[in-house]
Formats: structure tokens, sequence, C-alpha cells
């Protein structure tokens, strides 16, 4: 049977991404890989967990232009033959023909994946958690979808809300939208390595 290939791309803490690699254990073996986590920061405490839970990392810093980054990126991505690119907290923008090379390794399909700490369209970009509880907002949660050039702009593929209380310190509200982010990031896994979200598997094209 040909696994389900995943990278996951961080470039933090790393909550989202642990929480991928420990499902990931529990899965069916040769049902999905968790192929490599990435990031493009030197620090990222993402790199030592993983390590640390054997999984491959790469760190890919963007020392020059971004296409130059990006080639670099795409090379790790074709030589592990990856299926679903899944960012956890990878804090930079990918570029049009990024995205457009590796949906020609997929048969025309975007499988590249972002998980938001917020009901998108609001609040889009960094600090949305902090700035939902600044504004007291009524309704806040978490977004799944697909990634395209711009900032959490991509189609939408699964949201689910969260109502808490505006008295609750951030801390609280940070650590109920991260508990909600984790199930559901961890369910979108289970769903791609029990076929439920098909996958087109890489393909060279050239
Ligand atoms: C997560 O809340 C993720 O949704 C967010 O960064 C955090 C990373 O935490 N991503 C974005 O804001 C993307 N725009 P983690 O490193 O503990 O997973």
């Amino acid at each position: 049977m040909n696994p389900v290939r995943v990278a996951i791309f961080a470039s933090g803490t790393g909550s989202n991404a642990m929480a991928l690699i420990n499902k990931a254990k529990e899965l069916p073996n040769s049902s999905l890989t968790i192929e490599f986590v990435l990031s493009d920061k030197l620090n990222a405490p993402v790199l030592e967990k993983a390590k640390n839970a054997g999984v491959r990392t790469y760190l890919i810093e963007k020392k020059q232009t971004r296409e130059q980054h990006e080639a670099e990126i795409l090379g790790v991505l074709r030589e592990h033959h990856v299926d679903w690119v899944l960012l956890a907290g990878y804090m930079r923008l990918v570029s049009g023909s990024f995205l457009k090379q590796l949906s020609q390794w997929h048969d025309g399909h975007s499988q590249v994946v972002n998980i938001h700490p917020s009901l998108l369209p609001e609040y889009p970009g960094k600090d949305s958690i902090a700035r939902a509880h600044t504004d007291k907002a009524e309704k806040t949660g978490v977004t799944i979808h697909l990634v395209d050039e711009g900032m959490d702009t991509g189609s939408i593929l699964l949201q689910e809300a969260l109502f808490l209380n505006p008295h609750h310190p951030l801390q609280t509200w940070a650590e109920e939208i991260h508990r909600l982010e984790h199930k559901m990031y961890t369910r979108f896994l289970q769903d791609l390595a029990f076929k439920k979200h098909p996958t087109n598997h890489f393909q060279e094209t050239y």
C-alpha cells in the first residue's frame, strides 16, 4: 500500500506539529507517514521536539531570494515524494509558482493546507487570538483551509466555533483555541490516512 506522505512546516513552538506527529503514531502502519518537519527558523523549538520524537527535520532558512528559498524546499518535497504539506504555525507566505509546482505533482490538485486560530476571514495574520481577546469577540474558533498566495485567504475546508468568556484571561483563550486546533488537525490527518479525504499521490511530471 502506498502511504499518504505528509510534510509539516512550522516556524515556532510546534504544538500543532507535535499533535500531528503523535496522532500519526496511532494510525495503522503504512497508511500515512510524517516524512519530515521543516522550519524556516533556526531556533524554532519545533525542530528539537520533532527530532526527539524520531521525526526527520530540515532547517531551511531564507538566506537569499524567495525563489531560491522555495526551490530548496521543493527539492526536499520532491526527494520525499510528499503528497500533502500541512502548515502548522509556518509564518511565511508561499508563492503562486511554489503552489503551482506542487499541484503539478498532484495531478492538478491543491494539497497544501493551513490551520489558523480564528474564524476566517476574521482575524487573519499574526496574533489572531490576542486581537480577538482584546476585542472581546463574541465568537471565535479555528479554520483549516487550502493555502493560496494570500495571508490566510484560501478556500475553507473546516471551521469550528468557540464561545469564550470575555472575562477570562488571554492565556485561557489561547489554551482553549489550541486544544480545538489539535483536535481538528489530528482529525484531518486521520481522514487523510483513512482516505475520507482523497489524496492525489505525488507523481513526477517531467
Ligand atoms: C497556531 O495557533 C497556528 O494556528 C497559528 O500559529 C500557531 C502556532 O502554534 N498559525 C497562524 O497564525 C497562521 N496564520 P504552534 O507552533 O504551537 O502549533
